[in-house]
């Protein structure tokens, strides 16, 4: 089957002035491999919203103690809430990345003259209308823009879900109030344990991370529902009750989704029950990511959370409205716009591998700013965990030139992987790649 891929209409673009600025000007300061001097690269464009905040002794003695950059790991693990606020004004060491590794520098083949061409850019993605896809005279075409996105961008937004704004609005606002409660109660749900209901953490691999990402995270396991709720964290008191609304909007959105991606792969719909639309509604796996982002006194030295891409079929991705989000296309970080009401959506490691290579996990990441917490709800949809995927049969065929291109996955070989490695970047997802035998 040819399929062209055409130009998608959907994406625009936006030259933003100031950040092809700081671009030129970070590959200006880092042409020699200097350091980027304070703020070079701050992609923050927001005007500042002052930040009062009367400081505690305690307060004080930390702020001081930043300035010698003598925190120990316990202090760090407590998170980053807790130091923006405790009034930071400089990053502590073990946040600051390595010059290549900074947001500001934005490309992957680091060259001054693509810094100047634009390294960091702004993208609308596709758009997928799910009112389009439930009327039967549109549902063709709006399948076809969800398979060019998921080819050449691996990220849409679907817009017209039904999804009232009272649950995605009410997840937003009961996660915020989550990370202002005390750390003492917070912590209470700090796990070791990958597979716990609940967990509370910092970073992104916090036990491995030789640098720390300015993030702290709340993670709840899904599925079963009934019997992962009541582990759930008691505070703020409406958490259980939101998050269990939201989560289940969640997934029945993820439902159609993947419905409608099967079809676009050209995967036929089976008999009543089967296939792995079928699997899926009997038993799925579910978890969400709650992710906070707090005022970071140094954005330009560091990242929400590193280049990665995200294990499972699809992520649904609610943000309130600062921006933070990076997408890598063509070589270049996009920053996605935010469209208040709409989820980003990803293809996972599961999908691309179930699709054969022909959807794209792609890596993205968050930057952070000096102005604006941000918060989002990363929600992660796949098969059961013990469930081995591979390239759909349908999608193999040696004879049509298109041989198996991964080998089967479970979530087994991904902690066994998690072990050895650190997760980060598509490392995971490569060692899954079958070697193909062509001659180019
Ligand atoms: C994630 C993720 C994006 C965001 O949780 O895997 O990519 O905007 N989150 O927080
Ligand atoms: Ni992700």
């Amino acid at each position: 089957m040819s399929l062209v891929v055409a130009a998608p209409m959907a994406i625009v673009e936006l030259a933003n002035a100031q950040l092809q600025q700081q671009a030129a000007a970070a590959a200006k300061k880092d042409g020699g491999g200097h350091e980027l001097e304070d703020g070079a690269a701050d992609a923050d464009t927001s005007t500042t919203m002052g930040m009062s905040c009367k400081r505690s002794e305690q307060q004080q003695q930390l702020v001081e103690s930043s300035s010698s950059y003598d925190y120990d790991y316990g202090a760090l693990m407590k998170g980053v809430r807790h130091l923006s606020d405790s009034g930071i004004t400089r990053l502590p060491d073990r946040y600051v990345l390595p010059v290549s590794d900074r947001p500001g520098v934005g490309l992957i083949a680091a060259s001054s003259t693509a810094a100047a061409a634009g390294g960091v850019g702004r993208v609308k993605l596709p758009v997928v209308d799910l009112a389009g896809l439930r009327d039967p005279s549109q549902r063709a075409a709006v399948l076809a823009t969800l398979d060019d996105a998921c080819r050449e961008y691996g990220f849409f937004q679907v817009v017209n879900h039904g999804v009232g704004s009272d649950v995605s609005g009410g997840m937003l606002d009961v996660a915020r109030r989550f990370f202002e409660l005390p750390l003492a109660e917070r912590a209470r749900h700090m796990s070791a344990d990958v597979r716990a209901p609940v967990r509370y953490g910092t970073s992104f691999n916090q036990a491995k991370d030789a640098v720390l990402c300015w993030r702290d995270f709340l993670k709840l396991v899904c599925q079963p529902l009934r019997e992962v709720v009541p582990r759930w964290p008691q505070q703020p008191a409406d958490l259980r009750d939101v998050a269990t609304g939201y989560a289940a909007a969640s997934h029945a959105l993820f439902m159609e989704v993947m419905e409608a991606a099967l079809e676009a792969l050209g995967i036929p719909a089976p008999a009543a029950g089967g296939g792995v639309l079928g699997e899926l509604a009997a038993l799925a796996s579910h978890m969400m990511t709650v992710n906070c982002y707090p005022a970071c006194p140094q954005p330009e030295l560091t990242l929400g959370m590193p280049p990665h891409s995200d294990y499972g079929l699809l992520t649904f991705v609610l943000q309130d409205h600062v921006e933070g989000l990076q997408v890598l296309h063509a070589g270049r970080w996009l920053t996605v716009d935010p469209v208040p009401g709409s989820f980003v959506v990803n293809v996972g490691d599961h999908l691309e591998i179930y699709s054969n290579g022909r959807y794209k996990s792609v890596l993205h990441r968050v930057r952070v700013n000096s102005t604006r917490p941000r918060i989002s709800v990363a929600s992660f949809h796949s098969l059961p965990a013990e469930r081995a995927i591979g390239p759909a049969p349908e999608l193999v065929d040696d004879e049509a030139g298109n041989p198996r291109r991964y080998m089967d996955t479970d979530f087994a070989t991904f902690l066994a992987y998690l072990a050895s490695a650190d997760g980060k970047n598509k490392t995971f997802l490569q060692s899954r790649k079958l070697p193909l035998h062509t001659s180019s």
